[in-house]
């Protein structure tokens, strides 16, 4: 039977969440320096109001580029299977390019860890990783992180992208969810 859920409190009101996806975008920007294009890697669909909202913080000189790639790893609601397909791939090679993967969180690894691997492996000139959320406490395969907006608690958490069995991603601030 489908569980019932209902909104909890806030965890991360919109104006913090504001203030550290621009640190992030000037950090993110001041480490590609002077190099080629930056390739934006969006992982739908969790990731995509994060994304929009940290490129806009990079500096208009910046050569930004965004594609999104889909993936499927939670069988339902909160529950991971640890099941990773591809739904959606990048539309274009990756060789010799500086690649960003950006994730709305990083939970069990599994998601993350699997498109490491995959777009490693295309040979980008640099591959770095951006969270907003990470959630350390649930990890179950070692993942690196470049960025990282906030560590978590181990709780259930939507808005601002995140969902709960596809509600509630648009909320402006990041909230808890509690099971009825
Ligand atoms: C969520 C989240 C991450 C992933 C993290 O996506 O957006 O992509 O799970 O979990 P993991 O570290 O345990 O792999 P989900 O599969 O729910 O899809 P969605 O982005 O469309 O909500
Ligand atoms: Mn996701
Ligand atoms: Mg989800």
């Amino acid at each position: 039977m489908a569980k019932e859920y209902r909104l909890g409190e806030v965890l991360l009101s919109r104006e913090r969440i504001a203030e550290r996806v621009a640190e992030l975008a000037r950090e993110i920007a001041s480490d590609n320096g002077g190099r080629r294009e930056l390739l934006v890697v969006g992982i739908l669909t969790g990731a995509v109001f994060f994304l929009t909202d940290l490129v806009r913080e990079m500096p208009d000189d910046l050569d930004v580029h965004i594609d999104f790639m889909s993936v499927s790893s939670y069988a339902d609601a909160t529950k991971s299977s640890g099941v990773v397909r591809i739904l959606h791939d990048l539309k274009n090679s990756v060789e010799g390019i500086d690649v960003l993967i950006v994730e709305d969180i990083v939970d069990t690894g599994l998601t993350l860890s699997y498109l490491q691997d995959l777009l490693r492996a295309r040979r980008p000139a640099s591959l770095r990783t951006c969270v907003l959320l990470d959630k350390s406490a649930r990890r179950e395969t070692a993942v690196k992180v470049d960025y990282c907006g906030f560590e978590i608690p181990d709780a259930f958490v939507v808005g601002y992208g995140l969902d709960c069995a596809g509600r509630w991603r648009h909320l402006k601030d990041i909230r808890s969810v509690e099971a009825l």
